[in-house]
Order: structure tokens, then sequence, then C-alpha cells
């Protein structure tokens, strides 16, 4: 059950406020101006420009190709199209790691000219001076730690992370790191349920989990998954809510059909 008032777009404040009482965080991510406002007028927590639109809008294999200038193109669209979502821009693979200077001056581009309220960045430790120069300077950071892709070279595919127990030992010190260095929120990505829930107990920042169980503070999924609309890799925690792909091909074949048969347009879709 709601406990806010959501006629406003959601702050952090908000966000942080349902880890403390109980509710549950929904966030999908957006890359386009209409699927932003649809999502929007369902009353979606936040809506998370993704890099995943490396993959699923721009078709490469990785996310790594994916510089800061598509991710200020799709985060403008989306931010044109949300009154009500707390809007979070992912910085892309090298737009962070070299110093926190450079991190700040990009993360500073998503707020200034494309309307995000916040950005999210992958890694633990290695990363907590680029995540406290972000926050200290005034614009909130999501974590993310488990399966970070932009590392996909390093952790050498995707698969469950924090599976050993050191691995899920520097889990929980990277995530106590990142709340002290002042992420707002952060996500999980395949990673054991328990850990997860044991992170998610350990630190006073909600957790927002994607195949990292159910005792996560919100959940996330990739909007083209959940839809069917991505067909060339399902990962096993994503759960198809639709299967668009099908409804497409189906509209696609007939209109050919009726282009091709003379039936379409008709009287009711010309001009007299
Ligand atoms: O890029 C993305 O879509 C993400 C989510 C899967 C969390 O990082």
């Amino acid at each position: 059950m709601s406990t806010q008032n959501k006629t406003h777009r959601r702050t952090i404040l908000d966000i942080k406020k349902m880890k403390d009482t109980g509710e549950k965080i929904t966030m999908l991510t957006a890359y386009d101006y209409s699927m932003s406002l649809l999502l929007d007028e369902c009353d979606i927590d936040i809506l998370l420009v993704g890099d995943s639109l490396g993959n699923v809008v721009l078709g490469y294999d990785t996310t790594l190709p994916v510089t800061m200038e598509d991710m200020l193109h799709h985060t403008k669209a989306v931010a044109r199209g949300a009154q009500r979502a707390l809007i979070v821009a992912d910085m892309p693979f090298m737009s962070y790691q070299v110093s926190p200077q450079a991190a700040l001056a990009n993360a500073g581009r998503f707020l200034q000219e494309a309307n995000a309220q916040a950005v999210k960045l992958e890694g633990g430790k290695e990363q907590s001076d680029a995540v406290y120069k972000i926050t200290s300077s005034g614009i909130p950071v999501m974590a993310h730690l488990g399966l970070t892709p932009q590392s996909i070279h390093q952790i050498g595919g995707y698969k469950v992370q924090g599976k050993k127990e050191d691995a899920a030992e520097k889990m929980m010190d990277d995530a106590r790191i990142l709340e002290e260095a002042g992420a707002f929120s952060l996500v999980l990505e395949c990673v054991p349920g328990k850990l997860a829930q044991d992170i998610t107990q350990s630190i006073s920042i909600p957790t927002i989990g994607i195949g990292a169980g159910i005792h996560c503070n919100g959940q996330v999924l990739v909007v083209n998954d959940m839809l069917g609309t991505y067909e060339r890799m399902t990962p096993k925690f994503v759960k198809k809510y639709a299967n668009l792909n099908q409804e497409i091909r189906k509209a696609v074949k007939n209109y050919i059909s009726e282009v091709k048969n003379e039936t379409f347009p008709d009287a009711e879709h010309s001009f007299k």
C-alpha cells in the first residue's frame, strides 16, 4: 500500500523514506519519450535511463561502446516524458572511472543538460571517491554492485556474483563504503537472495534488486525484457509481463497484407 503523496515529482527523500515505511520501490528502464510518458502515467517511482540501451536500443553486444552523448540524448527524451518519476541517468563506461573530477563534470551534464535528477554508476570501494565527489557537490548518486556489466571482461561473463565467502564479504564492505560516500540507494544485480537480504539489513539506504531476490527494498527490470520486445538474451531473473513482440509481428503482418491487397487505406482513413 502506498504511503506517499505522489502528486509531485519523487525526490531521493521520498525514495529513502520508502525503505523506512516498508513500501517497495519500483524502477524500470526507459530510453525514449513515448515509453517514459507511459511508465510515468502508470506511476512508476524511478525511471532509469540505463546504459543497457547499448544492448536493447543500439544493438551492441555489451554496454561498453555507449558514450556520454548517447546517454544525454536518451536522458533528454525520457525527461521530457516524465512528470512524477525520479529520473536517474546511468553514467557510461569511462565517464567516471578516470578521476573524481571527470566524474563530477560528467554527472553535472546529466542534470544541467538533460534534466535528470540523479546519476547511477557501477562499482564499490574503487569508485567511492567519485561517489563522494559527486554527492558532496549536490548530485544524488545511485550505486550499483554485483554483476556490473561495464566490467564484463574482468568478471568473465554474465553470472551471479558474491557466491563465495570472500566475494560476499567484499560486497558487504563495498555497500557500507558507498553508503558512507553518500549514495542515496544501491542497485544489487545478480546476487544470491540471502546476501542481498543481509546487505539490505546492514545499510540505511534502500537497495533495488535485479536478480537479487525478494528482500531488496525495490525491484528494477529492463523494460524491453519485461514487455517481451527484446529476445536476444533473457536472463533467468526476467519475468515477462507481456509478449509484445508477438503483438507487433501480428500487427505488422496485418498491415503488410492490407497494403498489398489494397484494403488499406479504406474510406475511413482517407480524405474526400
Ligand atoms: O543499464 C541498466 O539498465 C541497469 C539496470 C539493469 C540496473 O544498470
